[in-house]
């Protein structure tokens, strides 16, 4: 099993492809139709579902998609399974394993603890039946005065750990998310303290990984980018972004890591393409050992979703951004790309 897994961490981070995390949850999915006025009913979720994944070249730019509980049993409008129809667009479809967060128990206002362990063995045998190649679980660190404490960054790594090393055994390859956010309001919230919590947060989590005798290249990591917080009144260029994030990457990831695959985290999207691409160019320059990703939510999905509006005339030009975002960031992962080939837009072919 162990050589099977390896190669499905590799190819998730095959060269120019990322992953789509389309693993939004119910009520998140349902905040996201809110204000486009789209209906919020399991229907609807399903064919945007269904219209992201039916996009042009899906498997061209798109190694690997994060599913929700739902989507992973629901089938196309042919009666076809959404993974079956992913996998034959020639990506890989995964599952969010977690079950979400609560607030921590003893810890600081607003710091979560992850929860979905009990029980997880038995939900990863029934995932891997129903397709699924890797799986994904949700870490989250919020910075504020006072926070994180200690016991939110060891508490989350070993949660994180626990569910890599269930994965493992199962015969999923465990996506190993510790997201520092970075929507904090506090004015502390700065490039510098941004790099300390995520020196923090990733040298527990390899401690707990290690521990946990979890094999790394059988592994993706999911981190956040090294940014100040959105209300913190400073403002980094994507060099320092790009230069902080891979410092603290090689710092405290071990080379064997099959890859990295970052989240987006609230960026507008062609930020988190240019900060993607600018990472990989300054990776270049250093040698770092392992392939640097998108594995974007919002970043991929916010332009064709405004555009899509849950009508079906709009489908073509809602998968029609979908595949440029996807390319763009494709190209971005690199170290190939430039604003200028935003323009390239309107050559994206239409339709299926
Ligand atoms: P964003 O890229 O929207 O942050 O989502 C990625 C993700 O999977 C968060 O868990």
């Amino acid at each position: 099993m162990s050589g099977q897994l390896a190669s499905v961490a590799k190819a998730m981070v095959a060269p120019g492809k990322g992953i789509l995390a389309a693993d939004e949850s119910t009520g998140t999915a349902n905040k996201r139709f809110a204000p486009l006025n789209i209906p919020q009913n399991e229907e609807m979720r399903r064919k945007y579902r269904e219209m992201l994944f039916t996009s042009p070249h899906f498997g061209e730019h798109i190694s690997g998609v994060i599913l929700y509980d739902e989507t992973i049993r629901q089938n196309d409008s042919n009666g076809k399974p959404l993974a079956q129809i992913i996998a034959e667009a020639g990506a890989m479809p995964g599952i969010k394993l977690d079950t979400g967060t609560v607030q921590l128990a003893l810890g600081g206002p607003d710091e979560k603890i992850t929860e979905g362990l009990d029980g997880l063995a038995k939900r990863v045998d029934e995932y891997v039946k129903l397709g699924a190649k890797f799986g994904k679980w949700r870490a989250v660190i919020a910075i504020d005065e006072g926070i994180p404490t200690h016991r939110c960054i060891h508490a989350n790594a070993h949660a994180l750990a626990r569910y890599a090393a269930i994965c493992q055994a199962g015969g999923l390859v465990p996506i190993v998310e510790p997201e520092v956010l970075m929507d904090g309001e506090h004015s502390k919230h700065s490039l510098e303290r941004s790099f300390e919590v995520h020196e923090w947060a990733l040298q527990h989590v390899f401690e707990e990984l290690s521990a946990a005798d979890v094999r790394f290249e059988e592994m993706i990591l999911k981190p956040s980018m090294v940014i100040p917080g959105q209300k913190s009144a400073q403002h980094a260029t994507p060099r320092e972004v790009a230069g902080s994030t891979v410092t603290v990457l090689m710092r405290w990831v071990p080379a064997a890591v099959a890859g990295i695959a970052f989240l987006s985290g609230g960026q507008d999207d062609e930020d988190a393409t240019t900060h993607l691409n600018e990472i990989n160019l300054i990776a270049q320059e250093r040698r770092a050992p392992w392939p640097l990703t998108f594995s974007y939510g919002r970043a991929l999905q916010q332009a064709a979703i405004n555009l899509w509006k849950g009508q079906d005339q709009n489908v073509p030009a809602a998968q029609a951004a979908l595949a440029h975002r996807a390319k763009m960031n494709g190209l971005a992962a690199l170290g190939r790309y430039s604003a200028e080939m935003e323009k390239e837009r309107d050559l994206v072919p239409v339709g299926r």
